[in-house]
């Protein structure tokens, strides 16, 4: 029996994969595979990010459910919840011996086959293995240091999708992976921070990431869905810095009744629009939270309330008073709150800045 050996971070599994699925099965090259989710790839740069092992995992089982080949395949997990990295050349040596009489395919795409010559002892994975190449569209199928004449390496005619896990985690996952599968990645935050360093600036990502530092203390201290804080944070701030041209294109395309409100409050709801429609954002208390957070509005929920706060007075900030807002925060998130409004509103009256409609009815209504 051949079996097909495909490894990978899966960091997360999409399209391009299951075609090669698909296709090595089509053209009869296997009878079975087993699915080999890494822990961590020894040729990963020091700073790429791997969402949490579960979720890769829960990523592959809902692409494999819309695989014709699905009987045939098998998801082996304990390279992936190993502690150390293993690499593949003792990957197919294990199966080697778990398989003695069985023939073993090696099944990597053109990128990878690039720099096979370069995987520690590549000879025993060829001395062991058959390898099977599935090239993408814009990579090179050569590789000069593997002599693809031989018997046991096959460049399979082909031109896989060009998808890549890099694209989709920087948010581009539109037709690259299932809809579900993309929903539990979001929800997750586990591409939220590689998402929004596509739209903003180096300062103005710090200032996101310290908001999220600080909501999530305050989530955990209320308890409020972490997740859920640590979305309105991450993506709060993610059309702030569009200009006037495109955000106010956008308003006359989305937000038509917002639209003539002052430019610096409409990031607010530009933000929580964008990521509903985008990133397929549904929740309430994330959206809510975002469409004021810099405004505020009578009657904010605790989700609201910590947003706002976190905003105003994360580390990042710098006043008077700072460190004794904080303190009441942390004390109580009520008493918090109505003193940061407090020194809001003193913030305007100080700058002689005209307050925007929310902003009249919110300290209105907290009589501030
Ligand atoms: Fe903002
Ligand atoms: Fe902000």
């Amino acid at each position: 029996m051949n079996i097909g050996i495909f490894g990978g971070g899966f960091n997360p599994m999409h399209y391009g994969h299951l075609e090669m699925i698909e296709k090595v099965f089509f053209e009869k090259k296997i009878d079975k595979m087993i699915i080999v989710p890494d822990n961590e790839s020894p040729f990963k740069k020091f700073n790429y990010t791997y969402a949490p092992r579960e979720l890769r995992l829960e990523g592959i089982k809902i692409m494999l459910e819309e695989s014709a080949y699905k009987d045939k395949i098998e998801i082996d997990t304990k390279y992936l919840f190993k502690k150390s990295i293993t690499l593949t050349h003792k990957v197919i040596e294990n199966y080697k011996k778990e398989y003695p009489g069985d023939n073993l395919v090696l099944i990597i795409g053109g990128d990878q086959f690039v720099d096979f010559h370069k995987w520690i002892f590549y000879k025993n994975i060829l001395r062991q293995s058959d390898l099977l190449v599935l090239p993408r569209t814009q990579y090179k199928k050569t590789n000069k240091s593997i002599d693809d004449k031989k018997s046991n390496v096959e460049i399979m005619n082909c031109k896989i999708s060009n998808i890549s896990s890099t694209m989709i985690r920087r948010g581009s996952w539109k037709n690259n992976l299932p809809l579900e599968s993309w929903k539990l990645f979001f929800k997750k935050n586990a591409f939220s921070e590689s998402i929004i360093k596509e739209y903003v600036s180096a300062s103005r990502l710090k200032h996101t990431k310290d908001v999220v530092y600080y909501i999530t203390t305050l989530a955990i201290k209320n308890s409020l869905d972490v997740d859920a804080c640590k979305r309105s944070a991450y993506f709060h701030d993610i059309s702030k810095e569009w200009g006037i041209k495109k955000t106010k294109k956008y308003m006359s395309e989305y937000l038509f009744s917002y639209k003539n409100l002052p430019f610096p409050i409409l990031h607010q709801y530009a933000s929580a629009d964008f990521i509903k429609r985008t990133y397929t954002e549904d929740n309430k208390d994330v959206l809510n939270s975002i469409s004021c957070h810099t405004t505020g509005k009578k009657n904010m929920s605790t989700y609201e309330k910590v947003l706002y706060i976190a905003d105003k007075i994360n580390k990042g900030r710098k006043y008077k008073d700072i460190r004794f807002l904080r303190k009441l925060v942390n004390k109580n998130i009520e008493i918090g709150f109505l003193a940061v409004l407090k020194s809001s509103k003193k913030y305007f009256e100080d700058k002689k800045i005209e307050l925007s409609k929310n902003q009249r009815e919110m300290f209105e209504y907290y009589r501030i």
